[in-house]
C-alpha cells in the first residue's frame, strides 16, 4: 500500500528489476516524493489525486508469454503521465498493438548508442551531441510501434528505444535511465517529472524530521520505547529521533559483542551519554560470543549463532524495563522493498542478514519503523538535521555480525585483536588521505593461512590481511576503489609494521558479482 496521502508524488511499480530501487532514489534526488508499489498495491489505490505520475520498472518476465505482470488497464487511460522502462515500455506497446520479439542472437546488454530521431519533451537538452551512451539489458524488444506512438530515439539495435504518445503522455524507453552507466539519465527523469507530470519541486528530506517526531510523538504517547543501538547511522538517527520526541521514556540497548572495530564501541556509548544525554545501557557480552564461536568456522553457522546471541540478550535486558509497549528498528526503505517480492519469487538467500526480519517477537512490542520511507543517503542528511556527528553519520556500512565474519574461519579473541589493529590504522589512513567519504566501504579482513616473511634477519610466520574497499550505490554491486599505488605501499607498511601477527598485506581487486562485498 502507498505508505502515506499526504503529498503530490511519483509512483514507481515494481516488475522486480534488479534496479527499480534506483529508479525511486533519481525521482527522490531531483525533490519529488516517490514510493515502489507491488501490482497488489496498485490495486487497491482508491485516490489517485496525489499521484502525479507513474514509472513501470523494468523486470524479468516477458510479455510473450499467454500471462505476464501487468497493470489493471484503466491506469493507462487515468491521464497520468506513465514512462515505462524496458519491460515497461514492452508492456506499452504490447497494450497498444504494437509487437514484441525477442532479439535471439542480438540481445542487447551493456553500452549501447542512442541517437536522436525526433524532438520530445521527454530528451529535451539529452542530445547535446550526436549520440548518447546508454546502458541496455533486455532480450525481448519491440518490434511494431504501437498505435497512436512515435518514435524518438533509436539504437542500432533496435529502432524502438525511445516511443512516446504525446497526446496521452505516455513515454516508454529501451533502456535504464536509473543505472550511473546510461549518460544523463537523470535528463530523462528531470524532463518526465517537471514538464511532463507537471510536479513540482517540495520534497526534501529535512522537512520530515519535524513530521517524523510528531508521529512518534503521536504514537508512543507516554509509553516506553526500547531501542537496540549499534552506533551505526540507521540506529544512530532512530534513536536521536525519538529522544527528541519522547525524551527519558526511551530506552536504548547497546550490545558489545566484541567484534566491533577497534574502540568503537566505547567512544559511540560516550557519544551518546555525554553528548545527547540519552539514556543508554551497555551491556559487555564479550566472552559470551567469544564462548559461543569457538571453533565454529562456518559463515553461515556464526551468522546465525550471533543473530541468536543477540536477540537473547537484548530480550534479557529489556526484561528488566516494566511497560514498555514499543520496539524501535532502523529498518530502511530497500530493507522493506526487498522483503516483498515484486513477482512473488523467492530471490535466493546468498547470506542471512541477522538484522533483517526484526527483534524479539515473542516479546510482544509493536513496532516503530520511523526510516522505513528512507534510503540510506537520505538517513544521513536527516541525521546531520539531528545534529549527529560526523563520525557517526559518514561511517561506513558495517555488518550486524561484525568482525566474525571478516575473520576467515575461526574467531578468537587474539585474532580479532589482530584484525581490529589493523583495520584500526586502515581506516585512519583513508580518513587522512581524505578519501574516506569516497568509498561506500573500506575494511580490512583476517585470512586463515599464514605465510612466511622476513623481518630484519627473522623469519617470520603469521596471518595475511585482506583490504577490501569498494564503491557501491545500494551494495547490490560494487566496484573495488582503485588506490593510487604511494597509497597501497604506504598502508601495506604501515599495516605489518605496526600489528605483530601480520606480515603479509593484499588488496581485494574483485567486483560483486562475482564476489560479495564482506567475504563470509
Ligand atoms: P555482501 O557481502 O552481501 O554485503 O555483498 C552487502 C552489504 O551488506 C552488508 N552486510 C550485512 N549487513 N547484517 C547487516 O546489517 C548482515 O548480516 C550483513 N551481511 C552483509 C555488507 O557489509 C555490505 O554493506
Amino acid at each position: 500500500m502507498p505508505i502515506r496521502n499526504h503529498m503530490e508524488k511519483i509512483i514507481i511499480i515494481d516488475f522486480g528489476s534488479q534496479v527499480t530501487k534506483l529508479i525511486a532514489r533519481r525521482v527522490r534526488e531531483l525533490g519529488v516524493f516517490s514510493e515502489i508499489l507491488t501490482i497488489k498495491d496498485i490495486k487497491k489505490i482508491k485516490d489517485y489525486k496525489q499521484i502525479k505520475g507513474i514509472i513501470l520498472s523494468g523486470g524479468p518476465s516477458t510479455v510473450t508469454k499467454i500471462e505476464y505482470s501487468n497493470i489493471p488497464k484503466d491506469i493507462y487511460f487515468k491521464k497520468i503521465p506513465i514512462l515505462g522502462i524496458c519491460y515497461g515500455l514492452q508492456l506499452i506497446a504490447k497494450e497498444f498493438q504494437g509487437s514484441i520479439g525477442s532479439f535471439k542472437k542480438k540481445r542487447e546488454f551493456g553500452r549501447a548508442k542512442l541517437f536522436q530521431k525526433k524532438r520530445s519533451l521527454l530528451t529535451k537538452d539529452l542530445f547535446n551531441k550526436k549520440y548518447k551512451s546508454v546502458w541496455m539489458s533486455h532480450q525481448d524488444a519491440v518490434t511494431k510501434l504501437p498505435k497512436g506512438f512515435k518514435i524518438v530515439a533509436s539504437t542500432k539495435e533496435s529502432k524502438l528505444t525511445i516511443i512516446e504518445d504525446q497526446e496521452r503522455k505516455i513515454y516508454g524507453v529501451q533502456f535504464h535511465p536509473e543505472v550511473t552507466h546510461t549518460e544523463n539519465g537523470n535528463i530523462i527523469f528531470k524532463n518526465f517529472l517537471f514538464s511532463i507530470c507537471k510536479i513540482k519541486k517540495k520534497w526534501k528530506i529535512n522537512s520530515e524530521k519535524n513530521r517524523l517526531i510528531n508521529d512518534i510523538k503521536k504514537i508512543v504517547k507516554n509509553d516506553k520505547v526500547i531501542c537496540a543501538l549499534s552506533g551505526g547511522v540507521d540506529s544512530s538517527v532512530v534513536a536521536l529521533l525519538i529522544n527528541k520526541a519522547i525524551k527519558k521514556n526511551l530506552i536504548c540497548i547497546m550490545v558489545d559483542t566484541g567484534l566491533m572495530r577497534k574502540n568503537e564501541f566505547k567512544s559511540s556509548y560516550n557519544i551518546f551519554k555525554k553528548k545527547y544525554k540519552l539514556n543508554v545501557r551497555l551491556i559487555n557480552a564479550s566472552k559470551l560470543y567469544f564462548n559461543k564461536l569457538r571453533n565454529i568456522q562456518d559463515p553461515e553457522k556464526k551468522r546465525k549463532i550471533i543473530g541468536n546471541l543477540f536477540i537473547k540478550i537484548f530480550e534479557k535486558e529489556a526484561y528488566k524495563f516494566k511497560n514498555i509497549k514499543f520496539l524501535a528498528q532502523g529498518t530502511l526503505y530497500p530493507d522493506i522493498i526487498e522483503s516483498r517480492s515484486a513477482t512473488g519469487s523467492i530471490t535466493s538467500k546468498i547470506k542471512s542478514h541477522h538484522n533483517v526480519g526484526g527483534l524479539p517477537k515473542k516479546m510482544n512490542l509493536k513496532l516503530i519503523e520511523p526510516l522505513k520511507e528512507f534510503f540510506k543517503d537520505e538517513v544521513r542528511i536527516l541525521g546531520k538535521s539531528l545534529g549527529l556527528v560526523n563520525s557517526i553519520r559518514n561511517k561506513h556500512p558495517f555488518p550486524g555480525p561484525g568482525l566474525a565474519i571478516r575473520i576467515i574461519g575461526k574467531v578468537t579473541p587474539q585474532k580479532t585483536k589482530i584484525l581490529q589493529d589493523a583495520d584500526h590504522i586502515f581506516v585512519s589512513e583513508l580518513v587522512k588521505h581524505n578519501l574516506y567519504n569516497k568509498i561506500w566501504q573500506a575494511y580490512a579482513g583476517l585470512l586463515p593461512m599464514k605465510t612466511v616473511g622476513v623481518m630484519g634477519d627473522s623469519r617470520t610466520y603469521e596471518y595475511t590481511c585482506l583490504l577490501r574497499a569498494v564503491i557501491s550505490e545500494d551494495g547490490m554491486t560494487a566496484d573495488y576503489f582503485n588506490f593510487p599505488k604511494d597509497f597501497l605501499d604506504e598502508i601495506s607498511n604501515k599495516i605489518v609494521n605496526g600489528v605483530p601477527g601480520i606480515n603479509r598485506v593484499v588488496y581485494d581487486i574483485t567486483s560483486k558479482p562475482p564476489s560479495t562485498i564482506e567475504l563470509e
